[in-house]
């Protein structure tokens, strides 16, 4: 065993600011392997091109044979999963991909991380650790006043993502108490920050709001989310890599709950102030009420306190601090956002707003 990581979905928004993170900060290899769906980007590494830190594999968690061979080589002393099918919407229409990949995907990792773990000495078996990289979907949605997801909430996902992420994290559960696979729970609420993909909310707001498109708002635009910075995301998982416990559950937050209109009217606001030239100030005159996602879940609410109890994490960038660094990213990163909307995104934007759009106005 080496002193070296592999990472599963390196290439995606959260897994290559991990990647960056881990390589930056000199804490040694990453294998990582990806699938290069739509949604992930080798561009995202471009800044660690050449480092012999960083070793790339294509391939996808569901190849049982490659995942075998790829840990047999080179034997990393822990797994980070990332990879996933991610996005909600694309789990309405079509529910396949996320079944494939977030379970039998999960499956097939585990099975190769088990069988790996026992070609390992003592020592090496005791350091070992499996880090699964999950949401507070899986927890469904909570009324008003509801108390915050805690590690004790009971499972209830209400999307085919959440349903998918759920099953994946049971699985994980199952192998650490059946096969003492070391295995760690991160259930994270949503992530914002530079490298991501512009079908989720934030940077889909940013990128239409500087071109002059409507900003859709799925219907009264009252849903909560709790946003994290991704990097305090990355350091968390870092800090339950090593110093978690095996078998538990670890819940990450931001303690930034916002409504999703006052998350688009921020973003308004501050590109009104970096960009008074632009034709479009104010930018929420571009804001349109379109169709609501069915079975929308209304609110999610993270409380992080058994990570900042036991490990000592805490977030380091306030939700002002995180926008501001995550639409100054943007700006000054054009080129990223035009290899990302090609002909493939545009094809997507019309398929779930077009019908939107349609809906909201009859
Ligand atoms: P993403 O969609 O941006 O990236 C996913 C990456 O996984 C892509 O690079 C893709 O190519 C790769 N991938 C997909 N299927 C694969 C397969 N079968 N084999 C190998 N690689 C495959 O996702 P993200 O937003 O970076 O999320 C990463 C993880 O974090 C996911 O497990 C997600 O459930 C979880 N998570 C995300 C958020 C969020 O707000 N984005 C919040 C909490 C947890
Ligand atoms: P999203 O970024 O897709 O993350 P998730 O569904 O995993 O929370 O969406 C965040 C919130 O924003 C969610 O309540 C749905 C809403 N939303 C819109 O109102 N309009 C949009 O165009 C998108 C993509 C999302």
């Amino acid at each position: 065993m080496n002193t070296g990581i592999l990472v599963t979905g390196g290439a995606g928004f959260i897994g290559s600011n991990f990647v960056l993170h881990w390589i930056l900060a000199g804490k040694g290899r990453v294998v990582n392997v990806d699938a290069l769906t739509y949604a992930s980007n080798l561009g995202n590494l471009a800044s660690i091109e050449g480092d012999p830190d960083h070793v790339f594999v294509h391939g996808n968690i569901c190849d049982a044979e490659l995942m075998a061979r790829t840990l047999a080589e080179h034997r990393p002393r822990a797994i980070v999963h990332f990879a996933a099918e991610s996005h909600v919407d694309r789990s309405i229409m079509g529910p396949d991909a996320f079944l494939k990949t977030n379970i039998d995907g999960t499956f097939t990792l585990l099975q190769a991380a088990r069988a790996y773990v026992a070609t390992l000495t003592e020592e090496e078996r005791e350091a070992f650790r499996f880090v699964h990289v999950s949401t507070d979907e899986v927890y469904g949605t909570l009324g008003p006043g509801d108390p915050a997801f805690s590690e004790t909430t009971p499972y209830a996902p209400n999307s085919p993502y959440a349903a998918s992420k759920a099953a994946s994290d049971f699985l994980g559960r199952a192998w650490f108490h059946t096969y003492k696979l070391p295995v760690l729970i991160t259930n994270c609420s949503n992530n914002y920050g530079p490298y991501q993909f512009p079908e989720k909310l934030i940077p889909l707001i940013i990128t239409h709001a500087l071109t002059g498109k409507p900003l859709p708002i799925y219907g009264d635009g009252l849903q909560i989310r709790d946003w994290l910075f991704v990097t305090d995301h990355c350091k968390a998982i870092v800090e339950v890599l090593e110093k978690g416990v095996v078998g538990e559950t670890y819940n990450i937050g931001g303690n930034n709950q916002r409504s999703n209109l006052e998350v688009v009217k921020t973003i308004c606001s501050l590109l009104d102030e970096l960009m008074p030239e632009s034709p479009y100030t104010p930018h929420a005159q571009l804001i349109t009420y379109v169709k609501d996602r069915p079975g929308h879940d209304r609110r999610y609410a993270i409380d992080a306190t058994k990570i900042g109890r036991e490990l000592g994490w805490k977030p380091e960038e306030s939700f002002e601090t995180g926008m501001r660094k995550t639409i100054q990213w943007y700006l000054s990163n054009a080129e990223w956002i035009e290899s990302v909307t090609g002909a493939a995104y545009q094809e997507w934007v019309t398929k779930n707003y077009t019908d939107r759009k349609q809906k909201a106005e009859g």
